[in-house]
Formats: C-alpha cells, structure tokens, sequence
C-alpha cells in the first residue's frame, strides 16, 4: 500500500506543479505587458497628440518669461484648488483657459483636464485599453458614461489605429502615478444630456463602424 500511496502522491504533485507553472507562463496578465516599444510608440503618439498641452499644468518660468510645463505634475490633469479662468465668456467665444492650462470656461460651464497618470484613485489606474479606446470612439466616459466635454479633442484622438491607440494607453501606464483628485466639471446635467445625444449622432453620421470593440 504504501509505495503505491506515495507514487500517487507524488504524481499528483507533479501534476499541481506542472498546471501552476503552464498557467504563469500563459497567464494573461504576462501576456499582455506592453513592450518597451510599444511604450515608446505610445510616447510619440501622445507628444504628436499633445496631450501634454492640457493636462500638464503649466507654472512661469520667470527667468524665460515663458510658462513650461510643471515635470512634479506630468499628466495629472488640473490640480484640486487651482485657479478657475478669471473671467467668463464674451461674444460668441468658445473658450477661456486658466492660468494653469488645465481649466477651461466653455459655453457650457467649466471644465478640468483629467488626470492622466496610473494614480487607481484619481488616475487612469483603473482603465484598460479597451475602455480607453470606446471612451476616444464614442466621445463617451468609459464609452457608455457622460460625454467627454470640450475642449478634449476625442474625435481626432479617436480615429488614431487601434494600434496607436493601445501603444498610447500603454505609455500612460508606464507613467508614475500621481495623486490628484480633479474636480468635477461644472456642467448641468441637462447640458451633459443634450451633448451625449449630439455625440451619439455624430458618432453615428460621421463613423458608425468606429464604435465596435478594438
Ligand atoms: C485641448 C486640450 C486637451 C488636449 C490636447 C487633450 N486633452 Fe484630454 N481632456 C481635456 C479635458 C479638458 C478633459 C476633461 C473633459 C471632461 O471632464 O469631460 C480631458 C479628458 C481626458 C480623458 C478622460 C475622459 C473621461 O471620460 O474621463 C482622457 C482619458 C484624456 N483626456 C486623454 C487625453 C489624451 C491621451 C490626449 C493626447 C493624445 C489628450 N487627452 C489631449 C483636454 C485635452
């Protein structure tokens, strides 16, 4: 009995071993890291995009006269407690931005680039490509929430390839995470509501084959 009991211990071991170590090796997870040239891609397509632009805050450089952007806060969209733009729209104006870059009075209310860093809390931390890439498709949050306001350009981020679009979430990713919480924009919900369906027929009039799962 007892050679055949550790044989059929043994051989079940070696089975738990050889499941354990097949599943690591082609577990998803491993699978799916982003190569470090797919990160650099991603890196090109967000310069070329300028995503920067908007949601690092600028700070003056006094000895250049010039506001640069501020490197501490790369990409965490408009910092909890800066300034609102001073004044508010005149005329038939579409924008006014803030002092920081980051804030922006439109005609609809007032509004906060988002933070852009892998932050879980207050970042893209908890994204992943394919709701990165419905949100730049239909212009919707997540690709089924609250319109995307202005002036966040989704439309010509949205009809990047569906490669440049994972390359770009990949290099977002391999950002440090900062921690920022933007705050809400300062549009009614009746606006919101109005402009999702105007998206909705955009998306439908101008590309309805974009809209599908990358
Ligand atoms: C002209 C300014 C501007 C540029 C350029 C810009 N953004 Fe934005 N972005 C914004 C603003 C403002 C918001 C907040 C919009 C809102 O609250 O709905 C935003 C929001 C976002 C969001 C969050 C959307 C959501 O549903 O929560 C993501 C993701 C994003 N931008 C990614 C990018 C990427 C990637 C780039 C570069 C390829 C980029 N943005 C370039 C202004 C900009």
């Amino acid at each position: 009995m007892r050679p055949l009991r550790t044989a059929l211990l043994t051989i079940a071991a070696l089975l738990f071993v050889a499941v354990v170590v097949g599943l690591y090796r082609s577990g998803p997870a491993l699978a799916k890291e982003p190569s470090s040239r797919q990160i650099e891609r991603g890196r090109t397509v967000a310069q070329l995009g300028g995503c920067d632009h908007c949601h690092t805050p600028v700070k003056l450089d006094p000895a250049l006269g010039l506001p640069v952007p501020d490197r501490a806060r790369e990409l965490s969209g408009h910092q909890a407690g800066a300034p609102d733009p001073a004044t508010s729209l005149s005329g038939k104006d579409l924008a006014v931005i803030g002092p920081t870059f980051t804030s922006f009075n439109v005609p609809l209310g007032t509004v906060y680039a988002s933070n852009l860093t892998p932050d879980p809390e207050t970042g893209l931390g908890a994204w992943n490509e394919t709701l990165f890439i419905r949100t730049m498709r239909t212009g919707r949050h997540l690709g089924a929430g609250r319109p995307v306001l202005p002036p966040m350009p989704w439309r010509s981020i949205g009809d990047a390839s569906d490669a440049d679009l994972k390359a770009l979430f990949a290099y977002l990713k391999s950002q440090p995470p900062i921690r920022n919480a933007v705050p809400p924009p300062k549009v009614s919900t009746e606006a919101l509501d109005k402009l999702g369906r105007s998206y909705d027929a955009l998306v439908q009039r101008d590309a309805p084959g974009r809209v599908g799962d990358p």
